[in-house]
């Protein structure tokens, strides 16, 4: 028999070394090699087991009745756009899932979903196979790291143990993973057992949610489970079966500790979307964002939030602020409330800031969810363009719920939190500022300006500093409304925005911390 040759794989791009590096030699990435071995015999055809498994278990033969897609080249012209699983999108009954996918999972494609451990992969995707159950969709729930009894009870938890069309699995093995899901998946026919043949396009895609892909194992392969071997070939025959049966598999990715999925580059090209699942453990809020999707955009975000019995959607406006912070709290310096623009949605966050004495020379900058370099240019601003003495002072600075916020439009509000940390100073209660920040201390025009006071206004916001010379519609009031219209201060500088800073009276301040 032939022997097992030594390899070393790169953990971050896949790329296969016959010696150990310090340095993976493709990819950069510093202490990613892994032994492996490889054997002579391993096939090297990635489209073989789950598939025929799936194919022989089946009642119905390969797939749904969904379009097959055409072969061979024809004129653009002559493509129906209609025709393509494109158009048979699944909507998860999740609206904020939906739109992060484009608008629902497309039949035959792989989604691979990302995330810290606890966030709450498991929770959205047992939820999200609840709601297509209900819809009347197949679904088969593959748990590689828990029983099917740990799901069931997270199942009842989320309101979804009662779904008939809800499968569950506890298997590790590709082969049986295949065959199940060809079993339960892969058959109409005690689906609708008073007709003998549905009508076209009455079958629901089925859908394939696998907890998590890292446990999936194919004992032909000689690597041990959760390898790169494995992982790799085990996802290449999940986007094939997906892509030969039609139904949509969803698979759930752990990330390493520096907080990218495991095999980033290798995984990622697999599959058709990779979402992340992200949020501050300790805040109720978490977020899902596409960072691959080859069904639709990348800015949409969509917007949970944990609570005792699952995750509930955010409603369409919210204010994501400290604990005691929301439009209503008192003026506190160091904080600062901006509309955000993610995709089609507006968010308010709450910017804050916070200056302490540092050592001069070895000052410390941090920034969470801020871009660092954002960070460093509006200080330089505020040292050149606003008299603010900074050399000395470390600074922080964060977005509170753990939103990310990389656009320029933000500058103003994180250059007024740094303001008002280090001259002890709030705008006044209900404000929020919008704009971006030039090297020359000008504050410009941002995008989707309209829409960003729509949502600031609709959420109390009554005092609004806005880019100076930028048209602005005032949102229509309803007749009724009680509230003051909101009053909106054009400011052409940082200087300008600075004056708007007012010391926070002390009772104030002594009630907000
Ligand atoms: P989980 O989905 O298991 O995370 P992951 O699969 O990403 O590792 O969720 C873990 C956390 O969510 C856990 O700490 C408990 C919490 N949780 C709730 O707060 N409410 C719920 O209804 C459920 C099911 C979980
Ligand atoms: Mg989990």
């Amino acid at each position: 028999m032939a022997k097992a040759k030594q390899i070393f794989a790169c953990t971050s791009c896949g790329g296969v070394q016959t010696k150990w590096l310090g340095k993976c030699p493709d990819c950069g990435a510093w202490d990613s090699l892994v032994a492996e071995r490889l054997t002579p015999k391993a096939k090297t055809d990635p489209r073989a087991d789950a598939t025929k498994a799936w194919t022989a278990a089946s009642h119905d033969g390969p797939g749904p009745d969904l379009p097959a897609p055409a072969t061979g080249a024809r004129s653009i012209a002559s493509v129906d756009p209609n025709a393509g699983q494109l158009a048979h999108r699944i909507a998860t009954g999740l609206g904020e899932l939906d739109r992060v996918l484009g608008g629902g999972i497309v039949p035959g494609s792989a989604v691979l979903v990302g995330g810290d451990p606890g966030i709450g992969k498991s929770t959205l995707l047992l939820q999200a196979a609840g709601a297509l159950a209900m819809r009347g969709h197949r679904v088969l729930y593959v748990s590689s790291e828990e029983s099917a009894e740990q799901v069931q009870m997270r199942a009842a938890r989320l309101g979804v143990a009662e779904q008939a069309e809800l499968f569950v699995l506890s298997d590790t093995s590709l082969a049986r993973i295949g065959e199940q899901a060809g079993r339960v998946l892969g058959s109409s026919d005690d689906l609708d057992t008073d007709d003998a043949s549905p009508a076209p396009g009455t079958h629901k895609p089925p859908v394939m949610i696998i907890d998590s892909v890292q446990m999936i194992y194919n004992p032909e392969l000689d690597a041990f489970p959760g390898s790169l071997t494995q992982l790799r070939r085990c996802t290449a025959e999940l986007v094939f079966m997906a892509k030969a049966t039609g139904a949509a598999v969803i698979m759930v990715g752990h990330v390493t500790k520096d907080g990218i999925l495991a095999g980033p580059r290798l995984l990622e090209h697999l599959v058709d979307a990779v979402l992340y699942f992200e949020g501050d453990r300790y805040h109720a809020h978490r977020i899902v964002r596409a960072v691959k999707n080859r069904f639709g955009s990348t800015l949409e975000l969509g917007l949970f939030e944990m609570t005792g019995s699952g995750l509930r959607e955010a409603p369409h406006g919210v204010l994501i602020a400290a604990a005691g912070g929301g439009a209503d709290a008192p003026p506190r310096p160091g904080t600062v409330v901006c509309p955000v623009q993610t995709g089609t949605r507006t968010l308010l966050v709450e910017i804050q800031a916070l200056t302490a004495t540092g050592f001069p020379g070895a000052v410390k900058r941090k920034s969470a969810g801020l871009d660092a370099s954002r960070l460093a240019m509006l200080i330089a601003v505020l040292e050149q363009h606003a008299g603010l003495r900074l050399a000395d002072r470390d600074i922080f600075a964060s977005v509170v719920g753990g939103i990310k916020v990389a656009e320029p439009a933000a500058d103003l509000a994180l250059l007024l939190a740094i303001a008002g940390a280090q001259m002890k100073r709030a705008l006044p209660p209900r404000s929020c500022a919008i704009g971006e920040v030039g090297l020359g201390g000008e504050v410009r025009p941002v995008a989707q300006l309209d829409q960003r006071l729509l949502e600031a206004a609709r959420l109390g916001f009554t005092t609004i500093l806005v880019p100076k010379g930028q048209r602005v519609t005032l949102p229509k009031r309803p007749k009724d409304a009680t509230e003051p219209a909101p009053t909106i201060l054009a400011v052409a500088d940082v200087m300008a925005a600075i004056d708007q800073l007012a010391t926070v009276p002390k009772a104030a301040a002594r009630a907000a911390t």
